[in-house]
């Protein structure tokens, strides 16, 4: 930051985590959803969440310095950013929130030096099974995790829906689509285009109850290392690179090459890493990616390096102008 002297800015990195930790806990425990359009006293607000009115009054006055929540005279009020905390608000953010609290994250972000000595991943020090492995056994943080995904999408879907022709594909196949955010809102606004949603299989059935796109979207549950795709003249994989090394992720994409008829195109949707200075949300993501999976987010180089080694060619890249580009790969 241009107004900081050296000294607050090692002073203000060193204990950033506290902020996001407010953040983490007022989303655990439903605060914004307490608060309605209101001007509302602190102390009714803790009454009414059932939390210590002191706590609560000194960690508003945190995250308020940040501009979300407003905290005046022991009153609060929403401001845009707290409005996003809310459960029932269309583009909540609170499951994202809660993500990034849930022990599988925090746990392994404070694991980050054992990823910084070895270049592994500290959550597979940490939780048995890995990463996914660990979702799949705890249903709970998994639709915690689903939620946020959906969540982090929706800011994009428009964005991305907007940028790039769908309707040219008969069938798409959305690899790793989660809840199957973004095969449904393709096919809402492609009428004559079909899909299939395909994921771990514990995600697949969550995704099967919120319905089937009026018959157009099917769904098909395994595993992308051992099982074979389904066909489709399209196909997605958005921020599913990113979970994986070189490698894996290679072997996934020379998975879709091996599945699609020719002539199929695959379209990776990430967010890429510029190869300039500034801050960016993909420098940060691309340290979640190490210390979750020893993977990383990658530059557009990075992208077309590792398409090139499979048989696939990235033909053109589109930038969203939503924090994430469409690599077209033919
Ligand atoms: C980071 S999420 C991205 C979800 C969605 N594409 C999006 O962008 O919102 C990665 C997805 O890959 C799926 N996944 C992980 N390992 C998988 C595997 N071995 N086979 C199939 N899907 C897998 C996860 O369940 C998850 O839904």
């Amino acid at each position: 930051m241009a107004d900081q002297t050296p000294f607050s800015c090692i002073q203000e990195l060193s204990a950033g985590y506290l902020a996001s930790r407010c953040l983490h806990a007022v989303a655990e425990l439903g605060i914004a959803d307490a608060l309605d359009d209101e001007v509302t006293e602190v102390g009714a607000l803790a009454t009414a969440t059932g939390v210590n009115p002191d706590a609560l009054a000194r960690m508003l006055r945190l995250l308020d310095t940040h501009g979300v929540f407003r905290l005046e005279n022991q009153k609060v009020s929403h401001t845009p950013a707290s409005l996003l905390l809310r459960s029932d608000s269309p583009t909540s953010m609170r499951d994202f929130v809660r993500m990034f609290g849930l022990p599988l994250f925090w746990r392994s972000a404070e694991l980050l030096s054992t990823s910084l000595r070895t270049g592994e991943a500290a959550a597979d020090t940490s939780f048995e099974g890995g990463f996914w492995g660990h979702l799949s056994a705890n249903p709970e943080e998994a639709r915690v995790f689903d939620a946020a995904m959906s969540a982090k999408a929706l800011g994009q879907i428009g964005a991305i829906i907007g940028s790039y022709d769908f309707s040219q594909f008969h069938h798409i196949v959305d690899v790793g689509g989660g809840q199957g955010h973004l095969i449904r809102a393709i096919l809402r606004a492609c009428p004559n285009t079909t899909g299939t949603l395909f994921d771990l299989p514990h995600v697949v059935d969550a995704a099967r109850k919120l319905g089937d796109e009026g018959g157009r979207l099917r769904f098909q549950g395994g595993d992308f290392f051992t099982d074979s795709l389904p066909a489709g003249d399209g196909y997605i994989l958005m921020e599913v690179i990113h979970d994986w090394a070189e490698d894996p992720a290679g072997k996934i994409i020379a998975a879709v090459k091996k599945s699609a008829p020719e002539g199929a195109k695959l379209l990776l949707i990430e967010t890429e890493v510029p190869e300039t200075r500034e801050p960016d949300w993909s420098k940060t993501l691309d340290i979640l990616m190490l210390t979750l999976f020893a993977a990383r987010q990658r530059t557009a180089a990075g992208y077309q390096q590792l398409v090139a080694q499979t048989g696939f060619g990235i033909q053109t890249a589109i930038d969203t102008h939503a924090g994430i580009s469409i690599f077209e790969a033919a």
